[in-house]
């Protein structure tokens, strides 16, 4: 039990919201507790500077992180990292907008979800003959019968519900309502029920959750809900989460009970939004990467870190919602599609499916732009995919006034007489995310003030760009800069582009093209054969595809062959749900799509070094 003088109390600034900590913890463990998600792009171990906080009271020591990430006026105001603060007295903290993690904006709609209803949970309605002298077959025999004659193939029934079948069967007078999931049956109700049986479909991605409520006897979408993966409280990519599962005693028990929260969350909304009730939702189909699918299910994920990386399944894995504390109907199951590989997810499957790569006739290119890019390029007669550490500088982390797609965050940059910045939400910006990211990089290499190796010009090497723009780029203690917005423009404080910001930005583009160069090789095709470029995923949605083939993320083909497919993994999320067909297929594409591992690729490191420049002209 924690006594009270174990704990201190830490007040956090705006909203004046008291928290209590255990004595010893970092202030971002405390918070974490505590349920509220501060930016921790590197999951507390000191490199990433997102877990900037402003503690209020005096003489809190300096460690030698905060010295490398602050400079001696913020120090001295009281700038500090929260995962290097241990709260050892009661403390008074400011947390700024920009380091709390929440007001995403998620994208949420993919494309339709085209397949036969044939979903694993089924509702029949049964009237059975009553028992008389002449006919003694037993409940259960009379049931399957039933059963049969509606249409269901042979059904078990669990112990729980033998028990209950005589009466069940006597006071509805013969007639039932029975719910069966993948051939077991999970509810027998008397009489007729008129609700429809209800499924949910979810996309768990490292950063957002998007979960859909369906009707499984219309197959109609009732309901969307998202929200930000808490997770990321404990690091922005894989490799952080997976390394906060090793290193904490209770890790993995943490994420995993942060992802079965949010999901009940989600849940929660979509049963309140279409006015549906938990019990009536009897399963939860899954697509994610692998490592998310790992910690979901409570399985360590730690070898998918390490060379060879493998996971511990590949096929699709379903258990019983409850085991793993999802909260729907007692008897409802969880299923999670199968993955490709450690690196190459269900979520992966789930846009093959949708897009239908695998049956098509001409090759096609499917990239998923986040934390790692998926790739996947090829035709029904062979499909390969690989998976790219692009980084998460397109998530707005490792750039100096990076950020994610939530409010504030500029997500357009135009130049024209001079900077035209658009930011989400319609207020003061503070900081980019990676569509401002690209963009700014992409207008930067058209004036000539970036070169094609990446170099920021200083003011006088600029060639004819008009003054207003000229006059941003600057010498700063930060190295060359260009400034994007100006305090006297309106900025909290200065927001700017870094040399070391276009830098990541080519590491990111580089191993995405790289990726792509080393699928096309396998195949023995160019840029010229692909006739579609399919952009998945939240990113990949709101990017500017002529701001991305300049800076050369994307092949140099024709902007209208690249096309949007939104939430993909998603889609094919839902199809799973509503189809056994889509399951199977699901299923095919696991064993039949080739998975090529980068690291294996001999001339890979040439290919990423080429990949890095920006194209010319
Ligand atoms: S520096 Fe604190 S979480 Fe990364």
């Amino acid at each position: 039990m924690t006594r009270l003088s174990d704990t201190v109390s830490v007040v956090l600034q705006p909203e004046g919201r008291r928290l209590r900590m255990r004595r010893g913890v970092t202030l971002l463990e405390g918070t974490q507790e505590a349920g509220v998600d501060l930016l921790a792009t590197c999951g507390g171990v000191a490199t990433c500077g997102r877990c900037r906080v402003r503690v209020l009271t005096r003489g809190v020591p300096v460690t030698s992180a905060d010295a490398r990430f602050f400079d001696q006026e913020e120090l001295a105001s009281g700038w500090r990292l929260a995962c290097q603060l241990h709260v050892d007295r009661h403390l008074l903290v400011t947390i700024p907008e920009g380091t709390r993690a929440f007001d995403q904006k998620i994208l949420e709609a993919g494309i339709a979800a085209n397949v036969p209803l044939e979903p694993a949970v089924r509702r029949f309605r049964v009237q059975l003959p009553a028992p008389t002298l002449t006919d003694l077959a037993s409940d259960l025999e009379r049931l399957d019968a039933g059963l049969k004659g509606a249409g269901a193939e042979s059904v078990t029934v669990p112990h729980a519900l033998l028990q209950s079948l005589p009466q069940t069967l006597r006071a509805g007078e013969f007639h039932a309502s029975a719910t069966v999931v993948d051939g077991q049956l999970v509810e027998l109700i008397p009489g007729e029920v008129s609700t429809a049986p209800h499924g949910v479909a979810v996309d768990i991605g490292t950063t957002t959750i998007v979960g859909m409520l369906l009707d499984l006897e219309t197959g109609e979408e009732l309901a969307v809900a998202s929200a930000t993966n808490p997770q990321v409280a404990y690091g922005d990519d894989v490799v952080s989460r997976i390394n906060h599962a090793r290193t904490h005693p209770d890790g993995l028990r943490t994420l995993q009970q942060a992802v079965v929260g949010c999901l009940n969350d989600i849940i929660g909304q979509l049963c309140r939004r279409a006015r549906v009730r938990r019990r009536d939702i009897y399963e939860v189909v899954v697509v994610g990467n692998t490592t998310m699918a790992h910690l979901l299910l409570g399985v360590n994920p730690e070898f998918i870190a390490q060379a060879p990386y493998v996971g511990a399944w590949r096929s699709a894995r379903t258990v019983g919602a409850r085991e793993v504390g999802l909260r729907l109907h007692p008897r409802g199951q969880l299923t999670i599609l199968p993955n490709i590989a450690g690196f190459v997810g269900s979520d992966t499957v789930g846009v093959i499916l949708a897009t239908r790569l695998l049956e098509s006739e001409r090759v096609e290119l499917a990239i998923d732009i986040g934390t790692n890019g998926e790739i996947v390029l090829g035709s029904r007669g062979r499909l390969l995919c690989c998976s790219t550490a692009a980084g998460p500088a397109f998530e707005g982390a490792r750039i100096r006034f990076g950020m994610r797609a939530a409010a504030g965050a500029i997500e357009r940059v135009t130049f024209a007489e001079d900077v035209h910045c658009e930011v989400i939400g319609a207020r003061s910006p503070l900081g980019m995310c990676g569509t401002g990211l690209i963009d700014a990089v992409a207008e930067l290499l058209r004036v000539g003030v970036v070169d094609a190796g990446g170099r920021l010009r200083p003011p006088e090497e600029v060639g004819e760009v008009p003054e207003p723009i000229r006059r941003r780029v600057r010498r700063h203690s930060d190295g060359l800069i260009f400034l994007l917005v100006g305090r006297e423009e309106g900025a909290p404080e200065d927001i700017y582009l870094t040399q070391r910001d276009v830098r990541e930005v080519q590491l990111a583009k580089g191993a995405l093209f790289a990726g792509i160069r080393t699928l096309e090789r396998e195949l023995g095709i160019s840029d010229a054969d692909i006739s579609r470029v399919l952009l998945a995923g939240a990113f990949g949605n709101y990017i500017r595809r002529d701001m991305a083939l300049r800076i050369g993320l994307l092949p140099a083909l024709p902007v209208e062959r690249v096309e949007f497919v939104g939430n993909s993994a998603g889609t094919g999320a839902k199809m799973a749900l509503l189809s056994t067909g889509a399951r199977s297929a699901a299923e095919r594409i696991s064993r039949t799509v080739e998975y090529v591992e980068l690291a294996a690729s001999a001339d890979f490191q040439d290919t990423f070094a080429e990949a890095m420049l920006f194209p010319l002209g």
